[in-house]
């Protein structure tokens, strides 16, 4: 059996949705779908005020608890903020940072995200960072210039040892929430091999070969196993598929069984 390159993820990324019963039925969903859970960290990314819940109804499962945003102080006046200490005590130890709908819909810059990211790592908790351009970048062959600058700005000063608290999820703006007009897994694989060759050049080859890249945008459970089955695509960022427990299930399934298929070729 060979050893798993790298960590393997699933994430739901609830967004802004839910409500305290469908946050319960959909919590028992997925364990109740998943109670072998191999190989691969599936992670569930609910809003802030169902955290509690979602922990509780979690304990005792494989399946780990992570939040969509946080605010890079430990404490202080930021009215409506959440703090990383405040993530850590509520049991959260994964956060997604510089999701493009803060990025585009709030405004989030490339620094305010790389404080987010340094203050992150630094208090412990596992960071996703989101990168991506939009469909105008997209057109405008702007892609690898756009990765280019996400990652380098939002690792800026991030210390070395850190990074293994660290994983990226390529999501394309424009293939996020579009079952129409999504990206081909071959796409989302060169896009992967693009970040993967920025990422060697900011925090060397090593640290860029053991970071777990995911892919993100209207990943379905019809299309999951092509987009997990390319080489160096290591998880999934899911929102919309993440809300039906049967579809979520489905794609942590496909995970599992690309992992398998990568310990034990045939
Ligand atoms: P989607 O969302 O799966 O609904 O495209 C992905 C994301 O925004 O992380």
């Amino acid at each position: 059996m060979n050893t798993p390159t790298r960590q393997k993820f699933v994430v739901g990324n609830w967004k802004m949705h839910s409500t305290t019963l469908e946050a319960e039925q959909l919590v028992n969903g997925v364990i109740h779908g998943l109670s072998v859970n191999n190989y691969v960290t599936v992670i569930l990314c609910p809003p802030f005020p169902y955290l509690a819940l979602v922990r509780d109804l979690l304990k005792g499962t494989q399946i780990a608890l992570g939040a969509q945003n946080m605010y890079p102080e430990a404490e202080g006046a930021f009215t409506g903020e959440v703090s990383p200490t405040m993530l850590l005590d509520l049991g959260r130890e994964y956060v997604i940072l510089g999701h493009s709908e803060r990025r585009h819909k709030l405004g989030e810059s490339d620094s305010f995200i790389n404080q987010k990211v340094e203050c992150a790592l630094a208090a412990g908790l596992n960071a996703i960072l989101c990168v991506g351009e939009t469909l105008e970048q997209r057109k405008a062959n702007q892609t690898e210039a756009i990765l280019d600058r996400q990652l380098t700005q939002g690792l800026a000063n991030v210390p070395p040892e850190f990074l293994s608290q660290l994983s990226i999820a390529y999501e394309p703006v424009w293939a996020i929430g579009n079952a129409l007009h999504h990206e081909s897994p071959q796409q989302a694989h060169d896009a992967l091999s693009l970040t993967r060759k920025k990422l060697s050049r900011i925090c060397g080859e090593i640290r860029a070969q053991q970071m777990t890249l995911q892919y993100g945008g209207s990943v379905k459970p019809h299309n999951a196993a092509a987009f997990l089955g390319q080489p160096g695509l290591d998880g999934v960022l899911i929102g919309g598929a993440s809300l039906k427990a049967d579809q979520f299930v489905a794609i942590a399934k496909a995970a599992m069984g690309a992992m398998k298929a990568e310990v034990q070729p045939s």
